[in-house]
């Protein structure tokens, strides 16, 4: 399992058909069950405990191997992240892939049951 927490900042953007850079990660590691997460925060923001008393710190995981995704999530999970599943590296990727992916820098928290029943 390789994952990529790299941003690309060299090349073009890719448009909606281009290949996304997680693909090109995957092209130059044949055979390689390639996930792509972590880029989408800053190290200091991931260092920290992701346990929040209000929630768990959401984690973004994209890949085609699902087998490698459910075992990386599982992972996830066990340290105090809440993963999100956002599809394969093609469409989930460009998602979270600068320059222009929705998803970049966005700190979320998976609400507590509790927390969430306070908010309603
Ligand atoms: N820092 C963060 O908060 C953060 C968070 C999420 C994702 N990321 C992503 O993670 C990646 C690394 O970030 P970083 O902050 O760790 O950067 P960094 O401190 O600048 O480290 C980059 C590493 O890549 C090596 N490197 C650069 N060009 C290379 C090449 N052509 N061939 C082989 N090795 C090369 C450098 O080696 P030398 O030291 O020998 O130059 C260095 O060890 C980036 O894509 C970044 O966007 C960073």
């Amino acid at each position: 399992m390789l994952v990529d927490a790299t941003n690309d900042y060299t090349g073009p953007p890719s448009g909606p058909e281009g290949e996304t850079s997680s693909e090109v990660v995957a092209r130059r590691a044949p055979g390689a069950r390639v996930l792509k997460a972590f880029n989408h925060l800053f190290a200091a923001t991931l260092a920290a405990d992701p346990r929040r008393p209000e929630g768990n710190r959401v984690l973004f995981v994209s890949g085609d191997d699902e087998e490698a995704k459910k075992a990386f999530t599982g992972l996830l999970t066990d340290l105090g992240f809440a993963p999100i599943d956002l599809g394969g590296l093609a469409d989930g990727g460009r998602l979270h892939q600068v320059p222009s992916g929705p998803l970049l820098g966005q700190d979320l928290l998976r609400l507590t049951p509790a927390e969430r029943q306070t908010r309603q």
